[in-house]
């Protein structure tokens, strides 16, 4: 049992790390205020193709997106933030 949890773990690390390449958190700097996305905090709590389809790849993301789709949609249905200044940091 111990043997097959350490071999599971090992299975675990090698695809993760085939991933490796996000950055853990992405800020997007505007007028508005700056906006920080925990990228490896979202990965945790939610599986990758919560927002990505097939191989993960760079979104664009950009207002409409932000407002809608890419981000706050989600929130709407999930209970994450939806009021500007909990997205929008001064
Ligand atoms: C809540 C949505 C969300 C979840 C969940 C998520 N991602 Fe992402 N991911 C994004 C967004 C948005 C971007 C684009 C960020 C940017 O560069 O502006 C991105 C970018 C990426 C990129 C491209 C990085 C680059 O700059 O080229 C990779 C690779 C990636 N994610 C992998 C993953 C993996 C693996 C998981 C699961 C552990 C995951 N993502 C979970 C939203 C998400
Ligand atoms: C698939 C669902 C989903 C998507 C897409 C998503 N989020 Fe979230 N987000 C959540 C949930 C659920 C929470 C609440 C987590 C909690 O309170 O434990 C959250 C929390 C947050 C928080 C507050 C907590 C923290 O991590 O700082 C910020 C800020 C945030 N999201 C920004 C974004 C941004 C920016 C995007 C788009 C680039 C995005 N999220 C996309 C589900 C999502
Ligand atoms: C879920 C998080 C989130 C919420 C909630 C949110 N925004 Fe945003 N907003 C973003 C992100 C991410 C961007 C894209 C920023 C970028 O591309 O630099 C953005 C972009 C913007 C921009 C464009 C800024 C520029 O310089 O181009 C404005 C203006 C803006 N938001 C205002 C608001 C207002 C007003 C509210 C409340 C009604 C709001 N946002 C709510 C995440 C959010």
């Amino acid at each position: 049992m111990k043997k097959l949890f350490v071999v599971l773990m090992l299975i675990a690390f090698a695809t993760s790390a085939t991933f490796a390449v996000a950055a853990d958190s992405v800020s997007y700097d505007n007028k508005q205020g700056k906006v920080t996305f925990n990228h490896k905090a979202h990965g945790e709590k939610l599986k990758c193709d919560a927002c990505h389809q097939g191989k993960p790849a760079k979104i664009e993301v950009n207002k409409d997106a932000a407002h809608g789709a890419v981000c706050k949609d989600c929130h709407k249905a999930k209970g994450g933030p939806t009021k500007c200044g909990d997205c929008h940091k001064k």
